[in-house]
């Protein structure tokens, strides 16, 4: 990653940064709404992060909750974090174009594993879009078996949304 950005929790004041980041990276139809970010934030600040840049302005992020492995989120879902979890969910891994092939995103994955690791949470899951797959097993995720119900919570992102676990 490159020196001058740190990762730090994100912050209500970064909402609009994290909007910008979002359209760079995703459809318009894979954009969640302002309002969600926000309510998200509010939920669970202790598993949101970003990387900052000399001036402090966000340029990639990364939001996840507590959780049970094996539960698919469904897009658009509020975050809650579980009362007792065995894993930490990726929701939204995005990094901003200019910031791109830097290593940013290996930065606050590792970031994020450190985390579960000291919240002793068994393991990481996500649920792969935007053709990751293979970007992901690189960070060491593998695809994993969903339920039928999960399955279901799959068929709520456009196109192709693989489960993975690591
Ligand atoms: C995919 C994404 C997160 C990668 O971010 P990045 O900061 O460019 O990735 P890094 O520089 O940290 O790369 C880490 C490694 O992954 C590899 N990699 C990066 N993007 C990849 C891709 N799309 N497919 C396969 N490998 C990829 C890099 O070559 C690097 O490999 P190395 O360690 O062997 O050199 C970024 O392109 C992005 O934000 N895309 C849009 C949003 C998105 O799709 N998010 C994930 C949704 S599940």
């Amino acid at each position: 990653m490159p020196a001058l950005l740190t990762v730090r929790l994100m912050r209500p004041e970064d909402l609009q940064a994290i909007a910008e980041i979002q359209a760079q990276c995703y459809p318009p139809e894979m954009n969640e709404p302002p309002g969600l970010l926000a309510a998200r934030l509010a939920a669970c600040p202790d598993t949101a992060w970003v990387a900052v840049d000399a001036t402090d302005r966000p340029g990639a992020y990364l939001v996840a909750y507590r959780t049970l492995l094996g539960k698919v989120s469904s897009l658009g879902a509020a975050f809650e974090h579980h009362a007792q979890p065995d894993g930490l969910y990726l929701h939204d891994l995005a990094i901003g174009r200019a910031l791109r092939g830097q290593g940013v995103a290996q930065t606050l994955v590792s970031h994020a594993r450190e985390q579960a690791s000291r919240w002793a949470l068994a393991g990481l899951a996500l649920v792969s879009v935007n053709d990751t797959v293979a970007f992901w097993r690189g960070q060491g995720f593998e695809v994993a078996h969903v339920s039928p119900e999960g399955q279901a919570a799959l068929g709520t992102y456009w196109g192709t949304a693989v489960y993975m676990r690591a």
